[in-house]
């Protein structure tokens, strides 16, 4: 049996906490669509580092390009400000052992400081940009802005478009570590039962190959 979700939210989806509908979808909700989290980095207005623990996105392209495409970047943030001043920012991959650092950088987001030293992380200058890329990220994307717009209309959430430039890849990243401990890490946000819509767990998750050819 299906259970049925409409677009407009049920009363059985109550608040987690004070305002969780006014920032989200309950339609996020619903089951938890694990997206691939990394850290996008940004200079502040001050040129100090910035960091932004971020999922909700997808890489892909044509031979016309390859594209960061991030729909769910809040317009309240210091990245959203700065990549739309500097037309710039990289995206970097971390093993789930760094999402404690990641989530210094959410705790101490102060205006004037450098959250890659909040986080304990050690910076690399990038080729094609100015914002620095993470050293110990197994794969960074060095990307210039292409598009911006207020995904919903309610100026909450961007889609922001990057076009990647140039990557760095760890030379020892194969499948077996994509697909390991030290691959990705994923953000499971919190799914609810879809029957009850109660439930507040969020989870880090990260791959394991069903087949290896
Ligand atoms: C797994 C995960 C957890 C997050 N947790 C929070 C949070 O607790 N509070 C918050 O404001 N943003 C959270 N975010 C969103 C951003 O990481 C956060 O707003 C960030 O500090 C913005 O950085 P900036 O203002 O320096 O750009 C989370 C993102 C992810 C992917």
């Amino acid at each position: 049996m299906k259970i049925e979700i409409d677009e407009k939210r049920s009363e059985n989806f109550m608040e987690d906490w004070p305002g969780q509908y006014d920032i989200f979808s309950h339609l996020e909700f619903a089951c938890g669509v694990p997206s691939v989290m990394f850290l996008i980095t940004t200079l502040k207005e001050n040129g100090k580092p910035n960091a932004c623990l971020h999922a909700w996105s997808t890489f892909s392209g044509d031979s016309g390009g390859f594209f960061a495409i991030m729909p769910g970047l809040m317009q309240s943030t210091h990245t959203y400000r700065n990549i739309l001043r500097d037309k710039e920012f990289c995206v970097n991959f971390l093993n789930p052992e760094y999402y404690e650092r990641c989530i210094k950088t959410i705790e101490q987001n102060d205006d004037d400081l450098d959250e890659l030293s909040a986080g304990g992380f050690t910076v690399e200058p990038a080729k094609t940009v100015r914002p620095p890329r993470i050293a110990q990220a197994f794969l960074s994307y060095e990307c210039t802005l292409e598009a911006a717009s207020d995904l919903s209309g309610k100026g909450l959430n961007a889609m922001i478009i990057g076009r990647v430039r140039h990557a760095a890849v760890d030379q020892n990243h194969g499948i077996s570590e994509i697909c390991g401990k030290d691959g990705f890490a994923f953000n499971i946000h919190s799914p609810k039962d879809p029957a009850t819509g109660k439930g507040s767990q969020s989870a880090v998750a990260q791959l394991r190959a069903v087949q290896l050819t």
